[in-house]
């Protein structure tokens, strides 16, 4: 087999997708709420994917050696799954590919029959993530398909009868809050095929001080990943933030079992933001609400499964038990 690349763009013909603009609305309704807050999906400009890249490799960061040591622990398990079949392997957002190379190297080690879809909004990404697998793995067929997750789901499920086994690893599923991912885990499920499998990240609910220090880890990173947000409204929307006037909390929301980051104002002030000639109020200490991560029980990533219509193939989870990659099926 010979490497491949290629770039489906599939978006809906009518609605021509402008980020600046999608940016500038949201910045204009989120900080003219009475809690003022920002979709943490803009922290990853170049330099927010750089310091979030940076976090996941920090000690205080557990989440993603968990998740390397139980993919490597179960990659054998995973592949005998999709033997003497020829299937989709799909990742939503597969960041920079570490986590992916473990089952690629796996599954064609075993000489799985596949070819692997990567799906992304940013094409940026998708092209850097694309180059690089075209060179270490020649022999991978790889498709890029530029789209919101749900549209690129519903475009490959209606084109190949092939069975799909998708990958939605690294806790991504923690920035929506319970009914929301209710509501993506849903849509998703109706674009699947019955037999079809999901391998979903959940990072469990634990030690309160161990939540504390993966969101606020002691290098500072975390606190410069926040702070970013402000630098890039700074140079994409012509803000003013002056961003040593802001201080990074995290903390634990014990009703909602997230944690949440905010930007705290460390005085009254005002803000000018260019693009959309006008300025926002800050009072001392008021917070920009930047990002939730939910946290899960075990319990609750079943109803989850439950409520979409998913059958629960297996738990896997690491030594330390603090997160577990779900296997699920349509
Ligand atoms: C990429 C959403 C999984 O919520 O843990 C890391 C992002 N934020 N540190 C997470 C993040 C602060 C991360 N996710």
């Amino acid at each position: 087999m010979t490497g491949k690349f290629a770039t489906m763009d599939i978006k809906d013909s009518d609605i021509i997708h402008d980020e600046k603009k999608e940016f500038m609305h949201e910045i204009l309704i989120g900080l003219s709420k009475t809690r003022k807050q920002i979709p943490s999906k803009y922290f990853y400009d170049d330099r927010g994917s750089e310091l979030f890249n940076q976090i996941t490799r920090h000690p205080d960061y557990y989440l993603t050696d968990c998740e390397l040591e139980i993919l490597n622990s179960y990659k054998h398990e995973l592949s005998a799954l999709l033997k003497n079949e020829s299937f989709n392997l799909i990742e939503l957002g597969p960041g920079e590919g570490i986590k992916t190379r473990l089952l690629l190297d796996r599954f064609l080690a075993d000489q799985l029959s596949f070819s692997y879809f990567t799906i992304d909004i940013s094409k940026k990404y998708l092209t850097k993530i694309i180059d690089q697998f075209n060179v270490e793995l020649p022999q991978l067929e790889t498709i890029a398909l530029n789209s919101d997750y749900l549209n690129g789901i519903r475009w490959l499920s209606a084109n190949s009868s092939k069975r799909n086994f998708l990958l939605f690893l690294g806790s991504s599923i923690g920035n929506f809050d319970l009914n929301s991912s209710k509501e993506f885990l849903g849509m998703l499920r109706s674009f699947l095929h019955p037999g079809d499998y999901l391998l979903i990240g959940f990072d469990l609910l634990k030690d309160i001080e161990i939540l504390m220090r993966a969101y606020n880890d002691e290098a500072g990173i975390t606190r410069e990943f926040n702070l970013n947000l402000l630098r890039r409204m700074n140079k994409d929307l012509a803000a003013n933030f002056n961003v040593d006037t802001f201080h990074h909390y995290g903390t634990y929301n014990a009703y909602t079992k997230a944690m949440e980051s905010h930007l705290l104002s460390k005085k009254e002030q005002i803000v000018y933001i260019g693009a959309l000639k006008k300025s926002f109020g800050f009072k001392e200490f008021e917070p920009i609400h930047v990002e939730s991560s939910q946290k899960y029980t075990l319990s609750q990533i079943e109803n989850l499964a439950n409520a979409t219509q998913f059958k629960v193939v297996n738990n896997f989870t690491d030594s330390k038990r603090y997160f577990i990659n779900s296997l699920w099926m349509v």
